[in-house]
């Protein structure tokens, strides 16, 4: 007799189940109703950088298509979204012009999300900073932060008696790391000097956001989306322990500590102290800025050794699980990162706000997908939060990553992530069996909460 008790009877009523996206990804109209260039757009246009010269030109014509989209939501029975604001779309030069017609689309996508009664749940940066910011400097520049500041005042005044979530930045290591220290990401500089600059205008950007947004958007909740990773030493010894917590450090506590603490972790930054930016005086204080959620993105846990000169090296597991991206299934690491946040920093509260797989999906002969191994990816990882709920952290929602499937990056279209496919050349939509399976989950969650 199976006695695991149903996921659903894990989550409190008002638990928040949801599917996030972002704008890059999803929109296309690159170059419609006045909008700017993005660095993504750039990017994509540099031979070699993006597999197959893919594009998010047109990615899932989500601009076009987002009343189709928001039926597949009600379907789906999600009570909020999470999609982020393209700035170059509101602001094409990234400061000063604003662009009206940008603006409108993302009132009327915030009207037709509350006329379906679906919480619009907005990001600020998910990382297509206009050109025209990164011809002046782009992230490894003050002003650049500065300028954040006045466009989250801008999109507050527009849609803050609306949206009653918004999250500052997505991921800010990967938006400074990948783009600018690794240069796998746009806009492809590489450097651990422009990396971590990069990295504390973003924090800067977040605090002086979370400012504006108080001003301008009074009576929203107000977070920041950090991705983070359970750093596992491979071995017992020293060496791989210490390498783990270096690996920790430059990754989870890099941020973590200075929008919770308002400063730097001293190991990290004692390594770090060459390549350091200037920090003005009161810049801790203002990244610490009081918040109401902390956005959990969580994919995977990583492995640790020593390296020869005691340097973080990631281990693949042998015979573990893994999806498409090479990534390890673990769901346990989603509990123990966010018990862990809960031990160390004390949150509010909690929203995961990514979580997903990709798997080379096929459409049957009926036309389905049967996705088995995403389904369970996810009820591994659901009933992680569950557990995590029953451990008292605040976990107030969770999101699937993605709605759809779409344009992953540097990866292109190759990576589907979404529950449910896109059909590319058509632009057809198609959920998954993944679909169903969340559609009935989140069905019988809100059977037992109203139940309760
Ligand atoms: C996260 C990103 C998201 C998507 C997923 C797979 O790092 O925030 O846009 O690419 O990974």
């Amino acid at each position: 007799m199976n006695r695991t008790p149903d996921i659903a009877s894990l989550f409190p009523s008002g638990f928040v189940w949801g599917a996030a996206t972002a704008a890059y990804q999803i929109e296309g109209a690159a170059n419609e109703d006045g909008r700017g260039e993005s660095i993504w757009d750039r990017f994509c246009a540099t031979p070699g950088k993006v597999r197959a010269g893919d594009t998010g030109e047109v990615a899932c014509d989500f601009f076009h298509r987002y009343r189709e989209d928001i039926a597949l939501m009600r379907e789906l029975g999600i009570d909020a979204f999470r999609f982020s604001i393209s700035w170059p779309r509101v602001l094409p030069e990234g400061r000063d012009r604003v662009n009206d017609r940008g603006l409108d689309f993302y009132d009327r996508l915030v009207d037709a999300l509350l006329e379906a009664g679906i919480a619009p749940f907005a990001t600020l940066y998910h990382w297509d900073l206009p050109q025209a910011l990164e011809d002046k400097g782009g992230w490894p520049e003050r002003a650049t932060a500065e300028a954040f500041a006045a466009y989250a005042e801008l999109v507050g005044d527009r849609l803050g008696d609306r949206v009653g979530s918004w999250t500052t930045l997505n991921e800010p290591w990967v938006a400074s790391w990948l783009g600018y220290g690794l240069g796998i990401h746009a806009p492809g500089r590489e450097g651990v000097r422009p990396a971590l600059a990069a990295g504390h205008h973003l924090l800067l950007a977040h605090g002086l956001a979370v400012e504006a947004l108080r001003r301008s958007s009074p009576r929203s909740r107000i977070g920041i989306t950090i991705d983070l990773y359970p750093m596992h030493p491979a071995s017992g010894s020293a060496a791989d322990r210490e390498a783990a917590r270096a690996a920790d450090g430059s990754r989870n506590r890099w941020f973590l500590d200075p929008v919770f603490r308002g400063a730097y972790p001293e190991d990290t930054a004692e390594r770090f102290a060459a390549e350091l930016p200037v920090i003005a005086d009161d810049d801790m204080t203002r990244i610490a800025a009081p918040i109401d959620f902390l956005g959990v993105n969580h994919y995977s846990r990583t492995v640790i050794r020593a390296g020869e000169k005691g340097e973080p090296v990631e281990v693949c597991v042998p015979g573990a699980d893994h999806q498409d991206m090479g990534w390890e299934v673990y769901p346990a690491g989603l509990r123990e990162i966010l018990v862990r946040v809960r031990d160390d920093y004390g949150p509010a509260a909690v929203y995961v706000t990514e979580n997903g797989a990709t798997y080379a999906d096929v459409r049957g002969h009926d036309g389905g997908i049967p996705d088995i191994e995403r389904q369970r990816f996810l009820e591994g990882y659901i009933r992680a939060v569950g557990e995590a709920i029953g451990d008292g952290v605040p976990v107030r929602g969770y999101f699937a990553w993605s709605l759809l499937d779409n344009f992953e990056w540097a990866l292109g279209y190759q990576r589907r992530f979404g529950l449910v496919y896109v059909d590319y050349p058509t632009l057809e939509r198609i959920p998954k069996q993944s679909f169903g399976w969340y559609r009935d989950l989140i069905a019988r969650s809100h059977r037992v909460a109203a139940a309760a």
